[in-house]
């Protein structure tokens, strides 16, 4: 099991759940109320499920692939550890994350 932290955009509210390896992290965080639209459903096409990840679990994460990067490119607020959420799958190497909610998203569609 994975310990996910979901941190709201301002901080102030943190939602603390376990996830099953193979979980997609969009879904798990649709899941618990977490603000992602997810639009394109992980097609990779509309930005809505970008996520910041804590630096630490950032660099622990399998590398984002070239698509991925690309649609991060036009998501809203990005920073060096965004990520999207449709891509990113819980393992059992994973002991925890760290997500927080960025302030805004841009649909890419
Ligand atoms: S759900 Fe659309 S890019 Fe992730």
């Amino acid at each position: 099991m994975t310990r996910v932290r979901f941190i709201s955009a301002d901080g102030g509210t943190t939602v603390e759940v376990e996830g099953k390896p193979g979980t997609r992290l969009l879904d798990l965080a649709q899941a618990n109320d977490q603000p992602l639209e997810g639009t394109c459903e992980g097609a990779m096409a509309c930005s809505t499920c970008h996520v910041v990840i804590a630096a630490a679990d950032f660099a622990t994460l399998p590398k984002a692939s070239a698509e991925e990067e690309d649609m991060l490119d036009f998501a809203w607020g990005v920073t060096r550890t965004s990520r999207l959420a449709c891509q990113i799958w819980l393992s059992e190497s994973l002991a925890s994350l760290e997500v927080r909610m960025p302030g805004g998203s841009v649909d890419m569609r």
